[in-house]
């Protein structure tokens, strides 16, 4: 057991009964991505290649577009996460600023339970055929993504 899960553990353990709900705990959320994610993406996020797409540095270019917004909840590791609304948009909301404060959108408005309980409850079928749409679309206006390839997309908007 990796020393950070072994402290997450300790934490949730740990944590004193819960005050009310609060609109932001960033305390939290970190316990329930080294809980719930954190095995398949990795605990800086970066992924498996070609397995496991690298959300460290990237995954806030979704922000760009309301497509890549909705497609971030409606992939299956969240849509299907067993974690509450509350706690899931926490998670992506603290997720963001984390591994990819340099690509999100300067007017970003944080996700609520319930766009989250909304959003999940419509996921999607070939998440990879839909990532491949959006970043496609994306890339004619995120210059970060011009000319962007990995193991399942190839941008061909490419200069
Ligand atoms: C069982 C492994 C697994 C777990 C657990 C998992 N994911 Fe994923 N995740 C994937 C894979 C594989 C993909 C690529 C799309 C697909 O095939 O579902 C992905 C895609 C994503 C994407 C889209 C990123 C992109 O570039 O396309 C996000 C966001 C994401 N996961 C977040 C999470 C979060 C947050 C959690 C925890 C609540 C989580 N995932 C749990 C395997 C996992």
């Amino acid at each position: 057991m990796t020393a950070r899960l072994t402290l997450a553990l300790l934490l949730t353990f740990a944590a004193p009964a819960s005050a009310g709900e609060t609109p932001h705990r960033p305390d939290r959320a970190w316990v329930n991505y080294a809980l719930h994610c954190q095995g398949c993406h990795l605990p800086d996020a970066m992924g498996m290649e070609g397995k496991v797409p690298r959300m460290n540095g990237f995954v806030g270019n979704f922000l760009h577009s309301e497509e890549g917004r909705h497609f971030i909840i409606q992939v299956p590791g969240v849509s299907k996460s067993p974690l509450p609304d509350q706690e899931l948009s926490e998670l992506m909301n603290w997720m963001l600023k984390e591994y990819s404060a340099d690509q999100i959108p300067s007017d970003f408005v944080p996700f609520t339970a319930k766009e989250v309980g909304s959003l999940r409850q419509d996921p999607v079928d070939d998440p990879l055929k839909r990532r491949a749409e959006i970043l496609g679309d994306l890339s004619k206006r995120v210059s970060a993504l011009n000319c962007y390839s990995d193991a399942w997309v190839r941008v061909d908007t490419c200069e």
